[in-house]
């Protein structure tokens, strides 16, 4: 039996799947959650399409790269920054129920390359896919499998395209048919909470403004935010030393200068949960309290008076902040 019966056995009984073990020591607390499926086989990136550094080995390499980029770095983020936003679009459109994220893989893989694009995701530090698929209380770094989406899920797709040496980083959470009012309003005060980090941005502040914004906006809701993952610093290498803590630290006083390039990214939790746990695949992130999860991301640079957003796309901005309704 792979469903759970409606009505669950008691704790020292055994376990309705059929195994033999108690209850307790085998599916109790499982039921609900999202379960691993099946990883097809790592997928083919042509010869053709330039590759960062760690896509033959999964080896990612030492860098040495400043904080403050040149203006032809800038540009070419700039580049690589729209073609993320144009995948992560066209990847949401794509979502609905009775498909795999294995198939949302294959559909942000073939789309990546066919932009000139390499999948970043694909082999960093051993990944296994080209995007990052978080379903209900996954956080981050959900691996694209087998699993079909039902009608009810939250699946945040994570993008990154490596065009022009240089990354594109974006992420959206996206409703999979019918949600519920609770998984809108998650989804909505995620998006905003990502949109007060990027306000709080301008050379000479503080990085610990864009964490307070955000820590401010989500208690405002009494959601919590995970602490385990932060945004971070981006440009030739897929994540480099700037650390976005999207919770007020006042240890993080690094200033923001004109030309820093990184990413804003909080994951916000419907619970109030802030700790996470890992699947055994060491990739895969879900809430500790198996509360539901929502993120939004984007790659932007510090500009003289405050902020460009690399990745927000045509008509540039969030579509549910507040300012933009
Ligand atoms: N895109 C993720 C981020 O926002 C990183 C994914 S790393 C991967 O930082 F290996 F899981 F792809
Ligand atoms: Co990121
Ligand atoms: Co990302």
């Amino acid at each position: 039996m792979t469903q759970a019966p409606e009505t669950l056995p008691a704790s020292n009984d055994p376990c309705w799947c059929g195994s033999g073990r108690k209850y307790k020591r085998c599916h109790k607390g499982t039921e609900g959650r999202i379960q691993p499926g099946v990883i097809s086989p790592m997928r083919y990136v042509p010869d053709t399409i330039a590759k960062p550094p760690y896509a033959d080995t999964g080896v990612v390499p030492r860098y040495d790269e400043s904080r403050v980029k040149s203006a032809d770095v800038i540009e070419r983020m700039r580049v690589a920054g729209a073609a993320a936003s144009e995948i992560l679009r066209r990847a949401g459109e794509f979502v609905r129920p009775g498909i795999t994220t294995d198939e949302i893989d294959i559909f942000v893989h073939d789309l990546t390359i066919e932009m000139g694009g390499y999948p970043s995701p694909l082999n960093y530090h051993g990944y296994p896919k080209s995007v990052c698929t978080s379903v209900n209380e996954v956080i981050c770094h959900g691996i694209p499998d087998s699993r079909v989406l039902e009608d009810g899920d939250i699946v945040n797709l994570d993008v990154t395209i490596y065009l022009n040496g240089v990354h594109g980083d974006t992420n959206g959470t996206f409703a999979v048919g019918n949600i519920s009012q609770e998984d809108r309003n998650l989804i909505r005060v995620t998006e905003e909470c990502l949109w007060y980090g990027i306000e709080a941005v301008k050379p000479g502040v503080s990085i610990n403004e864009i964490g307070r914004a955000i820590e401010v906006h989500a208690k405002k809701h009494k959601y919590g935010i995970v602490r385990a993952f932060i945004g971070h610093g981006i440009g030739e290498n897929f994540h480099t030393d700037i650390q976005v803590l999207h919770y007020y630290d006042p240890r993080n006083t690094m200033i923001l200068r004109e030309g820093m390039t990184f990413t804003i990214e909080p994951m916000i939790t419907a619970s109030g949960e802030f700790r996470h746990k890992m699947w055994d695949d060491d990739w895969t992130a879900v809430t500790a309290d198996g509360s539901r999860t929502a993120q939004f991301e984007h790659t932007m640079v510090v500009t003289s008076d405050g902020v460009d957003v690399l990745t927000a796309g045509p008509g540039a901005v969030s579509p549910c902040a507040p300012w933009n309704r």
